[in-house]
């Protein structure tokens, strides 16, 4: 048990060296009821969530490394644990895309498409890091300046991510950006979660319900084919709770082609941060995820690249142990003008903001603290 306190608090402790011999920290954030969020400035990662169970025990929810090696290593150095990702989450058909008349090339990655922004995405960039104070006391806000032809995308983009923690164990994402030519942005965090705690075996017996009526089907690059399809009567349908594994392996083409859920749901209510965007329920320990956010889809994901080969912390993430939720715009948006805007011009200020809330399920869906 961690001995509560009256006010949030944020402290800094080395994490590591880069390849290249920057020193990276990890900083820890608390709130006064023992909820505990660590962040690195080596890719802006989340590294560990401390959330309480029905019982009060406290255990990591999502997975992550002790320190910045187990992050550089191979295989989890492409799983993107906890990152902050940029410029271009999700994919890009064929690294390519045109703006203003101009055709952009993007380094490929994953198959003949761009993932989570090329080789060299935001995920492996160290921020610069300091302390904000907010209402609820100190808060960290990274920064990062992406230089114009970085990964080939156009313009200077400054871009700010601040994590703040409130008393009612939300964990707030705000983002910001700004850029010196038009480009495109779609800024996202890549969290795994497992509510029974990060090591346990399976994310297919949570339960989960997403604010979606529609998603957008992929082909089998997992691009979507610019349609938008209703969820009703199909696996996706996850407009009541329900259990993940409930339909996972059915016998729908959308689920053979993504290897399970790896899509992006069309949020029902977007821009409005008091909606519910997702709501996770773990029924063993209690513990509950509570989603919301500004952007207009999530990408649910559920771990079906993870195949036990790496151990971190709480031991080893198997198949489907553990499940992203990653609010972002939709993939391949430049390509897909039916699709809400990626662009931001110069003079303008992107903004958005995901929120993060654990809460205790009392063996019913009606969540409260
Ligand atoms: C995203 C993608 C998945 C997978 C993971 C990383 O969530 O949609 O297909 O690539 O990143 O393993």
């Amino acid at each position: 048990m961690i001995p509560a306190q009256t006010t949030n608090t944020l402290n800094k402790q080395p994490f590591g060296k880069t390849a290249d011999g920057q020193e990276v920290y990890v900083y820890t954030l608390r709130n006064s009821s023992g909820v505990q969020v660590k962040i690195t400035n080596f890719g802006g990662r989340i590294t560990s969530i401390l959330a309480p169970d029905k019982n009060g025990k406290f255990d990591d929810v999502v997975l992550g490394f002790e320190s910045l090696d187990g992050y550089l290593a191979k295989p989890a150095s492409s799983a993107y644990f906890g990152a902050v990702i940029g410029r271009y989450a999700n994919r890009l058909a064929h690294g390519t895309f045109t703006l203003d008349g101009k055709t952009y090339h993007i380094p490929t990655n994953d198959g003949p498409n761009t993932l989570h922004g090329g080789t060299q995405g935001f995920d492996s960039k160290v921020w610069d890091a300091r302390e904000v104070s907010t209402p609820s006391g100190p808060a960290l806000e990274l920064h990062y300046l992406s230089p114009d032809g970085q990964e080939g995308f156009p313009g200077n983009l400054n871009a700010t991510v601040r994590y703040s923690l409130d008393s009612k164990n939300g964990l707030r994402i705000d983002y910001s950006a700004t850029t010196d030519k038009d480009t495109v942005l779609n800024l996202t965090n890549h969290s795994y979660f497992n509510l029974e705690g990060a090591g346990s075996e399976t994310i297919l017996n949570e339960y989960i319900m997403l604010g979606a009526d529609q998603y957008t089907p992929v082909d089998g690059t997992l691009i979507p084919t610019g349609k938008i399809d209703s969820v009703a009567g199909t696996p996706l349908d996850f407009r009541k709770p329900t259990v993940i594994g409930s339909r996972i392996n059915d016998n729908f083409e959308q689920l053979k082609l993504a290897k399970g859920y790896d899509h992006n749901f069309v949020l029902s209510h977007p821009g409005d941060l008091t909606a519910v965007a997702a709501l996770v329920v773990d029924p063993t320990s209690g513990r509950a995820l509570e989603v919301h956010t500004t952007q207009p889809g999530i990408q649910f994901y559920t771990g079906n690249f993870l195949n036990g080969e790496v151990h971190g912390i709480g031991g080893v993430y198997r198949y489907r142990s553990a499940l992203c939720l990653e609010t972002q715009h939709f993939p391949n948006s430049p390509n897909q003008s039916n699709f809400p805007t990626t662009v931001l011009h110069p003079g303008e200020t992107f903004h958005s903001t995901t929120i993060y809330r654990f809460l205790i399920s009392h063996g019913s869906f009606a969540v409260a603290q």
